[in-house]
């Protein structure tokens, strides 16, 4: 597209995120090291044209002022959703109001339930694959593990799993918009099915809780409902396959990283907020509600801001050798579940899911590493994702 007038032309950086060619392989070095060379806020001509948050600090700012830099696509035009994907697509109060309807299911005590079923899973899926000695832990145990816990607290059929994870897919990854939005729509076109089976017969699932949910005296409306469960199935179908699968890529290229935790379980939680500095998967955006000169640009109302979240963790220059991956750092304040009032709200279930993993993982496989060299591709878009990661490990009894 055309730079805008009120665009700086030092401000303009040629980035693309969903095919831009630091997303194929080692996306956050590639990515962060790009934006370190890029002014804090810089102008993109792709995907329809928008601005880059390119540091944390701003970031965080921003995600803060809902009012000035809004998630409604009122003011964002270039991200208008057929449903609007709700909480995210909308602003406090509104947020606010859809957002309690959800958040004791996703409290730390509200998935601690969960913690029997997610250690069972990870339990069944280790075991499968533990005597082989290998195993392409993408396909194998990152895109099932997560997405079948999921479905299991959604209360969708667990047969409908790929097909799921192949509309999630096209509409986080796929480069044209239009595939994206399709994608979306077909999602939401499965979902009403669901939507109305729960309205018929309420069950205790998540989507139940969203049909029947109330907003003072009233249900919510059907642009609600559907808004409501179609972002919660993208939020939990595809962000902690991709997070764990990283992990395990890292984990596989540094023995000394993993045997801190095969000596020290405790570590893990530790490990976790560490890894994900390290390795954000998902970004956000907003639209600007007002002219305004910020950060040394001039905004217009309607200019579109994206926030690569993935990045920030290291873009993040209070964080000293921030490529380095330390353990014992102290608790980093990172912003991978993002900032403000729209702060991920699966952050718990998330965490919970891979910590579980990660223990039993380390009961069953006390030593592994990349069944290849050389750099694993990567995919880029909303959520990015290393495309396969084969682990080896030896198998008890035979020669390694
Ligand atoms: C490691 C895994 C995950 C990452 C990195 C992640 C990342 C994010 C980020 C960055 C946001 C902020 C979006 C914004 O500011 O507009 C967000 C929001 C959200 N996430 Fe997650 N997420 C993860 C897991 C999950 C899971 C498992 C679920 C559960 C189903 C989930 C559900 C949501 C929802 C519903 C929102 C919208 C919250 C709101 O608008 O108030 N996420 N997530």
């Amino acid at each position: 597209m055309a730079i805008p007038a009120h665009v700086p032309a030092d401000r303009v950086v040629d980035f693309d995120r969903f095919s831009g060619p630091e997303l194929a392989r080692c996306p956050h070095q590639q990515v962060s090291a790009l934006f370190q060379a890029s002014p804090d806020l810089f102008f993109t001509p792709h995907d329809r044209g928008h601005w880059v948050v390119a540091r944390a600090e701003i970031a965080r700012d921003m995600l803060r002022q809902p009012d000035k830099f809004s998630s409604h696509p009122r003011h964002n035009p270039a991200n208008q959703r057929n449903p609007r994907t709700l909480p995210n697509q909308s602003d406090p109060p509104e947020h606010t109001e859809l957002r309690r309807i959800v958040n004791g299911f996703f409290s730390p005590s509200g998935v601690q339930t969960m913690a029997p079923a997610i250690r069972d899973l990870a339990r069944e899926l280790i075991a499968a694959v533990r005597d082989r000695g290998q195993c392409e832990f993408v396909g194998e145990i990152a895109r099932i593990f997560p997405v079948v816990l999921f479905l299991r607290m959604a209360g969708a059929p667990l047969q409908d799993r790929e097909q799921l994870s192949a509309m999630a897919d096209r509409f986080t990854r796929s480069p044209d918009v239009k595939d994206r939005l399709a994608a979306l729509e077909d999602l939401a076109t499965y979902l009403r099915g669901l939507i109305a089976a729960r309205e018929q017969q309420p069950a205790d699932d998540l989507v139940s809780l969203v049909v029947h949910g109330r907003i003072g005296d009233r249900v919510l409306d059907d642009d609600e409902k559907i808004g409501m469960v179609t972002l919660l199935f993208l939020g939990g179908l595809d962000t902690v396959a991709a997070t764990l699968s990283f992990f395990m890529l890292f984990l596989a290229d540094h023995p000394d990283h993993y045997r801190q935790l095969v000596q020290d379980p405790g570590l893990i939680p530790a490990a976790i907020e560490e890894l994900m500095r390290v390795h954000g998967v998902a970004g956000t955006e907003r639209g600007v509600t007002t002219d305004m000169h910020y950060a040394g640009v001039d905004l217009k109302a309607g200019d579109r801001l994206v926030f690569p979240a993935h990045v920030y963790g290291i873009c993040n220059q209070a964080t000293q050798d921030p490529l380095t991956v330390d353990f014992s750092r102290p608790v980093s304040t990172h912003l991978v579940f993002g900032a403000g009032p729209h702060r991920c709200l699966g952050s718990n279930l998330a965490r919970l899911e891979m910590r579980i993993f990660l223990e039993e993982w380390i009961a069953q496989i006390p030593a592994f590493h990349r069944a290849s060299d050389g750099e694993v591709a990567t995919r880029g878009g909303l959520v990015w994702s290393p495309v396969e990661v084969n682990l080896a490990w030896p198998v008890m009894g035979s020669t390694p």
